[in-house]
């Protein structure tokens, strides 16, 4: 996968992404990532990226010639057009199955807005995709890219050492991630759930299903819809939402 960002701002990209997972699958060739510097593509001499808005108003516009340019470098680079995202409150919702979807696309372009955003001509011309993080407004894209290029680069292929673990996880399925232990076995007069402990993995397989199903239900209801789930877990998921309901009507 590789991930080129637009940004004002390469070193505050640059220094999150070389930490950790990331940074260490950066060093080892699964992925590479570089952040362009909108800045370098002014033909001013002052080196200006923004400029008034037309009709008046509060801040300061990006201007539309130093992002296309900077755009065409990457397109050139790479030699085709590739999906260009761009961070914006007002852009589709992130989501796990977004991810999914762009992680198997080779190249991604992250561009990050600042100020009061950018002339909308060179978003015409240049954005495919329009994405937000969430519904608060962030001072720029630079934190938003950060978040999807983390989200999008633990699904590829040697990212997480454990394989699994990005299988089995919260979302699969459309479920929370059910609830982990380790030692010791009893912390502050807190027990670990005896299942855990039996050796019996049918067991424990059906009691990790079981409190996804429940946390699911009380924390993401709006999720438990789509939720994957066999025959008899529907029956469980059935008889703990009326047990539920039943609860909630006597208090
Ligand atoms: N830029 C500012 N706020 C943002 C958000 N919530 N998501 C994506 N881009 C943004």
């Amino acid at each position: 996968m590789n991930y080129h960002i637009l940004t004002l701002f390469p070193d505050m990209v640059m220094d999150g992404l070389n930490t950790s997972i990331i940074g260490r699958a950066k060093e080892k060739g699964l992925l590479f990532i570089e952040a362009v510097n909108i800045r370098d593509f002014t033909q001013n001499k002052h080196n200006r990226v923004d400029d008034y808005p037309y009709g008046g108003g509060a801040g300061m516009v990006i201007q539309a010639q130093p992002v296309y340019d900077a755009y065409q470098h990457v397109e050139k680079k790479i030699g085709r057009k590739p999906r260009v995202l761009y961070m914006t409150p007002q852009g589709r919702q992130f989501t796990q199955s977004m991810a999914e979807e762009l992680a198997r696309e080779e190249d991604l372009v992250f561009l990050c807005g600042h100020y009061e955003g950018i002339d909308q001509r060179v978003l015409e011309e240049i954005v495919t995709d329009y994405v937000s993080i969430g519904d608060y407004v962030l001072t720029g894209g630079e934190l938003p890219a950060m978040v999807m290029i983390d989200a999008i680069s633990r699904l590829l292929e040697d990212v997480l050492h454990n394989e699994a673990s990005a299988e089995f996880e919260t979302f699969h399925d459309n479920l929370l991630e059910y609830p982990q232990y380790s030692r010791p076995e009893i912390w502050r007069d807190k027990q670990v759930p005896p299942v855990l402990l039996s050796g019996h993995h049918a067991n424990i397989e059906k009691w990790r299903r079981e409190q996804s199903i429940m946390l699911t239900v009380d924390h993401r209801p709006d999720l438990i819809e789509q939720a994957v789930l066999s025959k008899k877990e529907r029956i469980f998921l059935e008889k703990y939402v009326e047990e539920k309901e039943k609860r909630l009507q006597q208090t």
